[in-house]
């Protein structure tokens, strides 16, 4: 988690592109920008300072902006300079999704999804097999040709005109087209579904109801081994025992 610092020390770098500031909403939701902050009720302004060890995510999104726009936010500028790299998007006006059983917002999520694109090439991307080879010995069953977003955090899904829009495009990954909706059950499960529910609606998606079984077992057991081990510092205090609920449900 990196703790916000004020935009102001930005604020000469975001005029160039916002015109003077004349309302500026500092965002407590998210967990890895320095920045996030709504200016003048237009431009959601994300920054990293150019040190930061995790500065690579700007660009990652900057990269993959274009093809992602329809089901996110659109890239409307970037300034890399003094010391910051930050990215100015369209600024969405809605409210965080809600994951409870039974919520609307699971629908929107589910035909939001349906509409990802594939993944584009000449993207830079994390691998999937890659990503989770120090958690699982079957990590070579999560490859695929798809595009995944990875971060189901219910604040990177903004809920705007009835609409779910999915935000912080920060780790795209190319593999196996079950590994979003497997990500976002670990999320359902946390927030109040039992193992079965969160299943259940994950299959109004195609791609996990087509899902080879051992491959999703081994991703639980994986998710189950990372949430351990991501601890205190996972961005949901469930997190762990729902990866584990997960886990110990596909196994039985
Ligand atoms: N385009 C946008 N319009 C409105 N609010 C946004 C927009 N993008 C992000 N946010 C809000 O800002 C928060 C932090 O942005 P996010 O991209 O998730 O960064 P972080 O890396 O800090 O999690 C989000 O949880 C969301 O509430
Ligand atoms: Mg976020």
């Amino acid at each position: 988690m990196t703790e916000r610092t004020s935009w102001r020390s930005a604020q000469e770098l975001i005029e160039k592109h916002t015109g003077q500031i004349t309302s500026a909403r500092s965002v407590n939701e998210g967990y890895n920008s320095e920045i996030a902050v709504v200016i003048n009720e237009t431009t959601f302004v994300k920054g990293l300072r150019a040190d930061h060890p995790r500065v690579w995510t700007q660009e990652r999104e900057r990269q993959i902006n274009p093809h992602v726009c329809h089901v996110s936010a659109a890239l409307l500028w970037s300034e890399t300079s003094a010391g910051w790299d930050l990215n100015g998007f369209e600024f969405l006006d809605g409210h965080p999704a809600t994951y409870l059983p039974g919520s609307h917002d699971l629908e929107r999520i589910v035909a939001m999804v349906a509409r990802w694109p594939s993944a584009p090439a000449g993207v830079e991307m994390k691998q999937a097999p890659l990503r989770w080879a120090s958690y699982s010995d079957r990590a070579d069953l999560f490859a695929g040709d798809c595009l995944s977003h990875t971060d189901w955090s219910p604040s990177n899904v903004l809920i705007v005109h009835g609409q779910a829009r999915m935000l912080d495009w920060a780790w795209p990954t190319k593999g196996a087209c079950w590994l979003d909706p497997a990500c976002w059950i670990v999320w359902l499960i946390a927030s109040g579904h039992t193992p079965e529910q969160a299943e259940a609606r994950a299959c109004e998606l195609r791609t996990f109801a087509t899902a080879p079984k051992e491959a999703v077992s081994a991703f639980a057991a994986a998710q189950a081994a990372m949430w351990e081990d991501i601890g205190e510092h996972a961005p949901h205090p469930g997190l762990a025992a729902a990866a584990a609920n997960w886990a110990k449900y596909r196994s039985a």
